[in-house]
């Protein structure tokens, strides 16, 4: 069924997880700039109260949480398309995955598109493995399921790097991660959400996996250019081994995943460039140099 031909008489239910939190959110929102209805859009929360903005666009809201398989069979009744974002949940999600993935074949949805992860690397020898376990096995568990599905391995966000490089960087001057020379295809969130929204609403993506990356990789040379460029203040690159950077950050806090991902992006696993977001755009994706150029000035 192509979006032209969608039949508004019969409701085609399409339902997005992870409503409340950024990607659910933003989809929801292209979806409704694209014309499909509200009433043909539901959003799956824990709690109504952080939905509000939702139910007053007329989106049907449905309890549900992904550690309760009962509650998700029950949301997915009826569900033509389920858009499942991944759980932030880090430690639970292998089996709230599960839980997803058995919950919509039991419900017989039609259709599931999934956001997944970009990797290379898929052994126990990857610095990413304990977070693209996960993605590695419901990629599994979806194609093994029969149902309808595509797969989005989305990159890194772009909005990330902030948070990756320090917020207080100008201050600093020094960009310090353990990532070499490796390189991300960073892509903003807000164009993966506008992009799913576009599979959704359309056909011709069922048991395809596409790569939502930009058409270019940067390296942390490239940002602390970029930002040198942008700001005129000189911003370099450091890249200590993994023993040191944990060393030197031991009293701030600094999480595995910052850890994990610098290291993965080491040795390439973020390195694709692919098409696949700009042909669903139908536009180039934003490019690491504008991004940077809002955010820094
Ligand atoms: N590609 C990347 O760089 C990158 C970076 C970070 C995360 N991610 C992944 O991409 C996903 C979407 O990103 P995002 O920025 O939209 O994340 P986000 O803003 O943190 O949103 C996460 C959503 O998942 C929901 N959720 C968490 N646990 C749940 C559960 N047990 N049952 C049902 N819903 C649950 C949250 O609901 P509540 O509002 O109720 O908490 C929220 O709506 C993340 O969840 C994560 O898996 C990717």
């Amino acid at each position: 069924m192509t979006f032209a031909s969608i039949n508004f008489n019969h409701i085609n239910m399409i339902l997005v997880t992870g409503a409340t939190g950024h990607l659910g959110n933003a989809t929801i929102e292209f979806l409704l700039e694209r014309g499909i209805e509200a009433n043909q859009i539901s959003a799956l929360v824990r709690s109504t109260e952080k939905a509000q903005d939702l139910k007053a666009k007329g989106i049907n809201l449905v309890i549900g949480n992904y550690d309760n398989y009962t509650s998700l069979v029950t949301a997915f009744k009826n569900i033509d398309k389920l858009f499942f974002v991944s759980s932030s949940d880090i430690s639970h999600r292998l089996q709230q995955h599960g839980n997803v993935v058995k919950a919509a074949k039991e419900a017989n949805v039609n259709y599931v598109v999934y956001t997944s992860f970009q990797r290379k690397d898929e052994t126990e020898k990857s610095p990413l493995y304990g977070f693209v376990q996960v993605h590695i096995l419901t990629d599994k568990w979806l194609k093994e399921s029969g149902l309808t599905y595509t797969i989005l391995k989305n990159n890194v966000y772009m909005d990330f790097i902030p948070f990756f490089i320090g917020n207080d960087v100008l201050e600093t001057g020094t960009i310090y991660l353990p990532a070499g020379n490796g390189k991300i295809s960073f892509a903003l969130r807000f164009e993966m959400a506008e992009a799913a929204a576009s599979i959704l609403a359309s056909s011709g993506h069922e048991n395809k996996v596409y790569d939502f990356t930009n058409t270019e990789a940067y390296s942390y040379a490239d940002v602390a250019k970029y930002i040198t460029e942008a700001t005129g203040k000189e911003i370099n690159y450091v890249s200590p081994t993994a023993e040191e950077y944990t060393k030197a950050l031991a009293n701030t806090g600094i999480s595995q995943l910052n850890i994990s991902v610098a290291l993965g992006q080491a040795q390439g696993e973020f390195d694709t460039t692919s098409y696949d977001l700009g042909n669903l755009l139908g536009r180039k994706p934003t490019i690491l140099q504008d991004y940077l150029k809002t955010i820094y000035r």
